[in-house]
């Protein structure tokens, strides 16, 4: 097993069976490596696998950190059923500032529930669903420009850059729809 050659970040089992979640030091992503339940004499005099174990020692972390370690690394999911909706973005005073925000539906898509659009730039938009990914109940748009996204039920904390978890118990991001601006006809395009 090439375990020595691979960073470890938590050891979720303290006793045989040993999981283990690694980051490579190169792409970042995990995996579980499962040890032998019953140590031999080779396993408790091998230096590498110690050494590992040393690392690893004092990191033994709780299955809910470990799902918030894992969502911080998934990327955002951008859905597509291809259904499409579009908003004159003239007629919505909020956006025409770089950085602010507004919550609005589009009829039956999302579920009926509100889409939180960001004006990310001049010419680019961020679509997010407000259904909190934790238990469905409806996220704030932010309240200042620039500011995170936040559901008031239990406090997960998302980023309004890409909806993706910066704190509390949501599992995994916002879902996020694709976008597209006509900056001449200034109408923005959905896509569910
Ligand atoms: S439903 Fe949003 S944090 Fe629980």
């Amino acid at each position: 097993m090439q375990i020595q050659s691979r960073k470890p970040v938590a050891a979720v089992s303290a006793e045989p069976p040993y999981h283990f979640f690694i980051i490579s030091s190169n792409s970042m992503h995990t995996e579980q490596i499962s040890l032998p339940a019953t140590p031999t004499n080779d396993y408790d005099h091998d230096p590498h696998r110690r050494t590992f174990l040393r690392q690893t020692a004092g990191i033994v972390i709780s299955g809910t950190a470990l799902a918030a370690i894992l969502a911080a690394c998934e990327s955002t999911t951008v859905s597509s059923t291809g259904i499409q909706a579009t908003l004159d973005i003239n007629a919505q005073a909020a956006l025409q500032t770089v950085g602010n925000s507004i919550s609005q539906t589009f009829g039956q898509n999302n579920g009926g529930r509100a889409v939180i659009l960001i004006r990310s730039t001049t010419t680019d938009f961020i679509a997010l669903s407000s259904v909190c990914t934790h238990e469905q109940c409806t996220v704030s748009k932010p309240q200042t420009a620039g500011g995170n996204i936040i559901c008031s039920c239990h406090g997960a904390i998302f980023s309004p850059k890409d909806g993706s978890v910066l704190g509390g118990p949501a599992p995994s991001s916002l879902q996020r729809f694709q976008t597209a601006y006509d900056a001449t006809t200034k109408v923005l395009t959905i896509t569910f």
